[in-house]
């Protein structure tokens, strides 16, 4: 049994490969990537490093995979398209199985980013290739990634409002998605979240807590967000797309308690305390 993934090179494929590899071996393990060369060292490990875009999705990359993950890739607005090219170079070099990272609740989500993996489950669906639902939560890390001046002004801004958050850490999910992909059967949907759940305030506590500074959550409106966000210097479509799924959190839009994942993974998910202090070690 070979398995590929796709989007190797990102930060969830560096958490899947080694898990893969461990799970597989590296002789079944392809890692599809725009540029081989960022993965020149995996390739001395005897994992198979194939180049791959997917915007010029090349079935012959995909000569003899049996499963693949298809990591969603990051350019908004391009992925409805990019996504539908890696499906249709599945179906052509004959893959078994596609496991593919769409979006916590896709089909009800009110998050903006919704559409292209609504557009991409409904791909998947029409192509007829056998696949695997990997409805991601956000990672942990959306949080942690710029604690610094949070901690520095004493504010964390947000329009999360009181809307509970189940995240879980990156690697948690590249755990998830290789369980799935390893040991899951075609028509699996998996909604994917951290066991525990906290709103932003809970959140800003535990961040104070753990730097030993005051720091409190504040929240705006949708807009104001946006404004403050685009103010110390995010791109425009950023800071919408920021402030549109923060809103969105307080509608609950990032909460789940199936516990999907820690039975996935047969382990409970990483708290986001852990994923802050390790964050400010
Ligand atoms: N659940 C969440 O909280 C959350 C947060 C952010 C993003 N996401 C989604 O989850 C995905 C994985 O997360 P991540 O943290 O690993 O993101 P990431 O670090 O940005 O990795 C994205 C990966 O997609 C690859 N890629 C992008 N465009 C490509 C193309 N045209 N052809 C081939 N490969 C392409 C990148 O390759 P290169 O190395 O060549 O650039 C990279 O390997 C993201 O891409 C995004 O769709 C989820």
């Amino acid at each position: 049994m070979i398995y590929a993934v796709a989007g190797a090179s990102g930060q969830l494929g560096q958490l899947v490969l080694p898990q893969l590899v461990a799970k597989v071996g590296a002789a079944n393990v392809v890692a599809l990537v725009r540029n081989p060369a960022k993965l020149a060292d995996l390739a001395a490990t005897g994992v198979s490093v194939r180049a791959f875009d997917y915007d010029a999705a090349d079935p012959a990359a995909l000569a003899g995979v049996d499963r693949l993950l298809l990591i969603s890739a990051n350019e908004v607005g391009k992925r409805s398209a990019q996504h539908k090219a890696v499906i249709d170079a599945a179906k052509a070099a004959g893959v078994g199985l596609i496991a593919y990272t769409s979006i916590l609740h896709a089909p009800t989500s009110t998050i903006g980013l919704v559409g292209e993996h609504r557009d991409t489950e409904a791909a998947l669906a029409a192509s007829g290739v056998p696949h695997i639902l990997l409805r991601n939560g956000w990672y942990n890390e959306n949080y942690t990634g710029a604690l610094a001046p949070s901690i520095e002004h004493g504010a964390i801004l947000g329009a999360a409002g009181e809307g509970r958050i189940a995240s879980a850490s990156r690697a948690d999910l590249a755990a998830g998605a290789v369980a799935a992909l390893v040991n899951g059967a075609a028509g699996d949907v998996h909604e994917l979240a951290g066991d525990e759940s906290y709103t932003m305030a809970e959140f800003a506590a535990h961040v104070a807590r753990i730097a030993g500074k005051p720091v409190a959550y504040v929240n705006m409106s949708q807009a104001d967000y946006a404004a403050a966000l685009k103010g110390v210097g995010l791109p425009d479509w950023l800071a919408e797309m920021l402030a549109n799924s923060s809103y969105a959190t307080s509608h609950d839009q990032l909460f789940d308690d199936s516990r999907s994942l820690s039975r996935l993974i047969g382990r409970a998910t990483t708290p986001i305390a852990e994923t802050i202090a390790a964050a400010l070690a």
